[in-house]
């Protein structure tokens, strides 16, 4: 049964104009196997701080995680820190054990930056941290198992927090030094990298709100600044990359853009005008400047901010303006379209929202309010509904909106409160790769896979409670035992076969080794 019969390459437009016909934990056994296209990959996911640990070892400096998770009091959910973590730091071997165990065509994961250039400068390297990356790549390598790596995923050393971090523009500057570094160093192995993981939860998480480091929460005005610094950041490492090293190295580099979906609530003209905003807002303000013809950002967000701005007697809009220069230069800096994409949101905008928001805000810039529906299957994670059909949309909306672009599925999981019997999240990763090949069927060109995450880890503020992983992580073992959940059986028979099969179960799954 097709999860979103209204999908088809000519009706690419409006595609939510249709209700979503939501597909929820239907028998699998009555849905016939699927084939992925030969060339498609697979590979798992993870970042440095949440699963490294090793936080001050081996002349590593302080990142902006390091200083919120060590606040008293803390503002992690358990309390808990990113500290040990996972200690792959030390078990990168069992690490790479387990990518081979699942058949991964490749693994993504994050360089620290702080253990890299513990000051955040590139005067002073860390030659520790340099060979920890070299070991885990090499290992990676001797697998049979491509590395991606994503230069910066959220733990920016402290120092460059106290010049302002993402809201000074010479982050921009620093940053594009941090990259060479690992260009330098890495690029003789490593062929395809992400620049910068979810700008729209660094800008809106760690300056418009407290929801990740550096907890700023400066509404209206942080997560706007910190949005033209990353976007010239991330163009200026693109750029360099392939003036300087693209011809030696040969390699691919794009940006991974979190991608929820959005459907209006109702039927109402003023829900379906406040769900188009929203993408705008949300990932439209760093797709649009990077991927769309004519760059910049979204008219509907600069009009918003500019008259919002003008009402609240704001010499100028809160949301700075990209120069023509600017505007070129961030204009198709991704090789790809990266994308992180989880879940769906209902959008609507009635009467109801007045006074419901600070002023300024973002959330008042927009003027949407948000709401899910009860018949979606929840995750452990508050804002994680499985609705397979939205992966399809966004995918469908990318590749129109973006003149087709490869796409890369950076991310992609289900969180559990723990147990080896995951048969929520397999019924979770069953449906979304469903939901990706109706996508490429009806056109559009995602090339690879990426499941969040390969074992379990720091999940920010929500601490160790919510469980990503293929395997289980013991965080009460000092050795940090690895288990693999029953998931991991069945995503490592997708890979095997390049097919999605509803009916296999595994053998005499006891949750021993697989
Ligand atoms: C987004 C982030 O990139 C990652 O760090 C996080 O753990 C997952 N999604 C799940 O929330």
């Amino acid at each position: 049964m097709p999860i979103c019969k209204i999908i088809n390459k000519n009706n690419l437009h409006r595609v939510w104009e249709t209700p979503a016909n939501i597909h929820q934990n239907s028998a699998n056994s009555q849905r016939a196997s699927r084939k992925f296209p030969e060339d498609f990959l697979f590979g798992t996911s993870s970042s440095a701080y949440q699963i490294e640990g090793g936080w001050n070892k081996d002349g590593k400096g302080i990142s902006i995680w390091d200083v919120a998770t060590h606040m008293d009091p803390s503002p992690v959910l358990d309390g808990s820190s990113g500290d040990v973590a996972a200690d792959s730091y030390h078990l990168y071997k069992r690490d790479v054990e387990m990518m081979k165990e699942l058949g991964l065509d490749f693994y993504r994961f994050s360089i620290s930056w702080p253990r890299i250039l513990p000051s955040g400068f590139s005067n002073e390297i860390n030659q520790a941290g340099i060979n920890y990356y070299n070991n885990l790549i090499d290992e990676m390598l001797a697998n049979g198992i491509s590395p991606l790596l994503t230069i910066y995923h959220w733990d920016l050393p402290h120092n460059l927090q106290k010049l302002g971090g993402w809201v000074n523009p010479i982050i921009i500057d620093y940053f594009t030094d941090y990259a060479e570094v690992l260009f330098d160093n890495f690029g003789d192995r490593v062929k395809c990298w992400i620049t910068i993981n979810e700008p729209q939860q660094i800008c809106v998480g760690g300056y418009g709100s407290s929801m990740l480091a550096p907890l700023l929460n400066m509404t209206g005005i942080g997560e706007y600044l910190c949005s033209k610094n990353l976007l010239l950041a991330h163009a200026k490492a693109y750029r360099l990359y392939d003036e300087k090293y693209r011809k030696k190295q040969n390699g691919l580099i794009g940006i991974s853009i979190n991608g929820y979906w959005y459907e209006p609530a109702t039927d109402s003209i003023d829900d379906k005008k406040a769900t188009l905003d929203t993408i705008q807002f949300d990932w439209g303000q760093y797709a649009h400047p990077i991927f769309s013809k004519e760059g910049d950002y979204p008219y509907e967000l600069k009009r918003k901010v500019y008259a919002k701005s003008a009402e609240q007697g704001f010499k100028r809009s809160r949301l700075p303006k990209l120069s023509k220069s600017e505007i070129e230069f961030i204009k198709g800096s991704s090789d790809f379209f990266g994308l992180n994409a989880y879940t769906t949101t209902l959008v609507y905008r009635n009467a109801s929202l007045e006074g419901m928001y600070a002023v300024p805000s973002y959330l008042d810039d927009l003027g949407a309010g948000f709401t899910t529906d009860d018949s979606w299957p929840q995750g452990a994670s508050v804002w994680l509904k499985e609705v397979p059909c939205g992966l399809t949309k966004i995918l469908l909306e990318i590749s129109k909106r973006y003149d087709n672009p490869p796409i890369y599925i950076t991310e992609n999981g289900w969180s559990t409160f723990g147990g080896l019997v995951d048969d929520d999240r397999i019924r979770y990763l069953r449906n979304y790769l469903d939901a990706v090949l109706d996508a490429i069927e009806a056109g559009s060109n995602v090339k690879l896979y990426t499941y969040w995450s390969l074992m379990d880890n720091f999940e920010w503020l929500s601490g160790y409670s919510e469980k990503f992983g293929l395997y289980e992580v013991d965080f009460a073992d000092p050795n940090r035992t690895r288990t693999p959940r029953k998931s991991s059986f069945i995503y490592r028979e997708i890979i095997r076969t390049k097919t999605l099969d509803f009916d296999y179960e595994p053998e005499n799954f006891t949750g021993g080794n697989i």
